[in-house]
């Protein structure tokens, strides 16, 4: 299959068009300074001269983008997958959330991913959405929660983890061959991708810190309280 993947100078997308290059498809990565997001005229062209199979639409950019890329897919027959946050939902909701849990994020970045969700789906009927959970990596350097631990560790000397917060999350390269399990297989709607089996977010770093080899001082602490399991 031949897709498009926008985002791809972020933390996911690299590792997803490694995924779907393994698995012998065609990556065409989106390039905002060749095609800009917000000239319709250059996101329709773009997408009808390279008529791909399937659309990844991961990149941070505006709502107004991704309800345009949405459109012309769904004009095009191309399937589209978004990838949201289980950030669209509020850190004072209790998890585990199912797909008919209501979001009402509390925040900008909820608020801006629920916007996304909601343009995404008026615009492609079949779109998939798939919320994903903090991202874990292997080194330091991009956006998910080993950089965080990391960062965390050199500016305080140590890491005070919550045992009261569960965090949805799962490592990049599961995220990724759910991502291209869910285009493969799976048919419109909303999709929660959720690795952790129940740990806590101290058992989580305990547990990195020891696959990783880290040298991180990680001491248990009662806040914050909030369960955002998927
Ligand atoms: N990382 C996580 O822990 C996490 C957790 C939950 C959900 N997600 C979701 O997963 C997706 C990928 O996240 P990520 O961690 O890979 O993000 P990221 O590392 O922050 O990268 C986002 C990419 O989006 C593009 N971008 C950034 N600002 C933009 C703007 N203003 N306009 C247009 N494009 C912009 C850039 O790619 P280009 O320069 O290549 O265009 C950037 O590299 C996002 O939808 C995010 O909401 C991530």
């Amino acid at each position: 299959m031949k897709a498009i993947v926008t985002g791809i100078n972020g933390t996911v997308a690299p590792v997803l068009a490694r995924t779907l290059l393994d698995a012998g498809h065609t990556v065409i990565p989106w390039n905002r300074s060749r095609v800009p997001p917000d000239s319709r005229k250059a996101v329709s062209n773009f997408i009808c001269s390279e008529h791909p199979d399937w659309f990844f639409h991961l990149a941070t950019g505006s709502p107004d983008w991704a309800e345009s890329v949405a459109q012309v897919c769904a004009r095009q027959k191309v399937k589209f997958l978004f990838t949201s946050s289980v950030s669209v939902f509020a850190s004072a909701q209790r998890g585990p959330f199912t797909v008919d849990s209501l979001p009402q994020p509390d925040d900008a970045y909820g608020n801006y991913k629920l916007e996304c969700e909601k343009r995404v789906c008026a615009t492609h009927p079949d779109a998939l959405v798939v919320r994903l959970g903090w991202q874990i990596g292997k080194t330091p350097g991009a956006n998910h929660m080993v950089d965080y631990l990391d960062r965390t560790f050199r500016i305080e000397s140590h890491i005070a983890a919550s045992t009261n917060w569960y965090q949805a999350c799962s490592f990049l390269e599961d995220t990724a061959g759910s991502l291209k399990y869910i285009m493969e297989t799976l048919t419109a709607g909303v999709y929660h991708v959720d690795g952790n089996p129940g740990l806590n977010f101290y058992e989580i770093a305990m547990g990195l810190n020891r696959l990783l080899g880290e040298p991180w001082i990680i001491t248990p602490s009662g806040s914050p309280v909030q369960n955002n399991l998927c």
